[in-house]
């Protein structure tokens, strides 16, 4: 299907999934709004995510300010280097990313190059926009994050944040209080992030606003074993790790176990990971022969982190897109902030036994000092207590000026000490999921259409459990009391939590194509038999096969379905 991106973008706008945003003024690029069915997908697919994170990690959800204060991003490197590089076209004055068009003429690694190399490559090379070249501009960078200041008439400087993560690692000392101050432990965050992207021509693939899911999970530096490593250990993913993608290979099929121990995958947090992000798109209903992880190669990986993999999904329109990543980012986000401000950002790891062990300690002589230094007598002794012993004396400071004290006017006792433990900075390893990337490419992949008796029949193939609709209940008349059999059913669906749309409006056959565009899993039909028998059909979307149950039976059956307890074809 050469054209799958126009398909699903017009039925998605038609049908009240995605539309441009604020349509009656022009729209903006970049911002899009969620209609009615798209928020509800939206919210499903979050929920998933939940379902992984929140519910079988154990890593509670924390909910920050989009907005946050300069120190924030000065500390995570974004004020000085959360930047892309820009060029404008002389002649038609458009703004374009350099290493875009270069990807587009097929120039590699162009995200390392230095701005002078790509200004000199760019000299020869066609504007997208006008298909004059770029001589005579220059490359330079702009920061993708939006400012904004902080109270009427305040200098006070704020950003609308880039990412959701620097909330988690600012709220560090508060979440290690509330685990109990051990590792490992994680908190995660959805919610909204703003880029000032240079070109979003892209639909919902690239957006100036738009949701990450992130977990920020806390490990001892030295163990990165992951406690439910097993789970994982024997499913096999798609890896295209830094050697197939140097040969130009496919990607590799091993298990997770093998990506470790042959060193593919830097360690098994990581490797865990990425195995979740494979279970959780192919949950939400990603095609998995159109998944892949690829990691990122030596120079394009961030100095700071150790590994790093994309969870890639394949679309018709825009070839394999990122849509989450997943890093070991090692203690540099904590060591940012630790210095920037103050705080300490460790935890105190106590030792399995206390080591002994013996120190020296001074003990200054008062009978000495006093004559010596009369009024700071007292700082000297206190500033030498707390000084070492060497053997030419001890050295202080009072006041700025440095002193030796000489070996005379103190003793050293040898005392016992007792160390229970240490000071660690944990390692941090992240998933960083983008929702809305997601999202399409659970539209795309979904979207089919077969011809029916010589009729298109459009259909979205979501999994029962993130489709915005999950039942549609259609009595086969609005009259001789089908409608009312029918809306007490729909009473029953909706007791029972599900999302359900009841329709009698039209043939039967076009109610039933109206909800396999929208993806609605399951339809129950009132007919004339319920009246005699107390028994409605039951269409599966999918298979476009009925049966009939007992009406009193639907919203059990239908919860067992939607929950993957049971198939359709258990019920044949
Ligand atoms: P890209 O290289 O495509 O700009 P990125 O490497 O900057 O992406 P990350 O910073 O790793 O992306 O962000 C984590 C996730 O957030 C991405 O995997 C993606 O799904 C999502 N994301 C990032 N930027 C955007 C955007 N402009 N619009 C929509 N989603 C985005
Ligand atoms: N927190 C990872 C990212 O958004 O880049």
């Amino acid at each position: 299907m050469a054209d799958i991106y126009d398909k699903v973008i017009e039925l998605a706008r038609r049908r009240g999934f995605v539309w441009p945003t604020s349509e009656c003024y022009g729209s903006v690029a970049g911002f899009i709004d969620y209609g009615p069915l798209g928020a509800m997908l939206k919210r499903k697919i979050e929920n998933v995510w939940r379902d992984f994170y929140i519910a079988r990690e154990g890593y509670f959800e924390i909910e920050c300010p989009t907005i946050g204060e300069e120190s924030i991003y000065i500390a995570s490197g974004h004020v000085k280097g959360f930047a892309d590089k820009m060029i404008q076209c002389p002649h038609c004055n458009e703004f374009h990313r350099a290493d875009h068009i270069c990807d587009a003429h097929g120039i590699a690694n162009s995200e390392t190059k230095s701005l002078e190399e790509l200004t000199e490559i760019l000299k020869n090379l066609p504007c997208p926009a006008c298909s004059e070249t770029f001589d005579g501009s220059a490359v330079y960078y702009f920061n993708l994050m939006f400012q904004t200041t902080i109270g009427p008439g305040s200098q006070r400087t704020g950003y609308l944040r880039p990412e959701t993560a620097q909330g988690i690692f600012t709220d560090f000392g508060r979440l290690l209080r509330f685990y109990r101050d051990k590792l490992p432990f994680g908190a995660v965050q959805i919610g909204k992030s703003y880029r000032n992207e240079i070109s979003p021509r892209q639909g919902m693939i690239r957006l100036r606003e738009f949701t990450q899911a992130e977990a920020e999970i806390f490990v001892h530096p030295e163990k990165k074993d992951h406690p439910n490593f097993e789970r994982y250990a024997e499913r096999i993913v798609p890896l295209r790790g830094i050697k197939q993608q140097e040969c130009g290979g496919e990607p590799l099929e091993i298990t997770m176990r093998e990506a470790v121990s042959s060193g593919i995958v830097a360690n098994e947090y990581v490797a865990y990971y990425v195995a979740l992000t494979h279970d959780f798109l192919i949950t939400c209903g990603a095609d998995p022969k159109k998944v892949r992880f690829r990691q990122h190669l030596p120079d394009e990986r961030a100095h700071y982190a150790t590994d790093c993999w994309d969870a890639e999904i394949l679309s018709g329109r825009f070839g394999w897109v990122e849509t989450v990543g997943i890093a070991d980012r090692t203690d540099y986000d904590l060591k940012a902030h630790s210095k920037q401000s103050g705080d300490s950002f460790t935890v105190f790891i106590p030792y399995d036994e206390p080591k002994k062990g013996w120190e020296k300690r001074i003990v200054p002589d008062m009978g000495a000092l006093g004559p010596k230094y009369r009024g700071k007598a007292k700082a000297v002794a206190d500033a030498l207590s707390a000084s070492k012993p060497t053997d030419k004396g001890a050295e202080i400071e009072i006041d700025g000026e440095k002193i030796l004290i000489p070996p005379e006017l103190y003793e050293v006792r040898e005392h016992e000490t007792e160390i229970r433990g240490e000071d660690v900075m944990p390692h941090v390893i992240e998933p960083s999921y983008g929702i809305d990337r997601i999202l399409y490419s659970i539209l795309e992949h979904s979207y089919d259409e077969e011809d029916v008796e010589g009729e298109i029949r459009r259909v979205l193939h979501f999994p029962p459990r993130v489709a915005p609709v999950q039942a549609a209940v259609l009595p086969l008349m609005g009259r001789d009391d089908l409608d009312t059999i029918a809306l007490k059913i729909m009473d029953e669906i909706q007791n029972e939590g599900l999302i359900a749309q009841y329709d009698d409006s039209g043939a039967i056959g076009r109610r039933y194509r109206r909800q396999d565009e929208i993806g609605t899993p399951f339809a129950i039909t009132v007919d004339y038999d319920t009246k005699e028998d107390k028994t409605v059909t039951l269409r599966d979307r999918d298979s476009m096969k009925q049966i009939r149950c007992d009406a009193d039976k639907v919203p059990g059956i239908l919860r067992d379905l939607i929950r993957g307890r049971i198939s359709f074809e258990d019920l044949e």
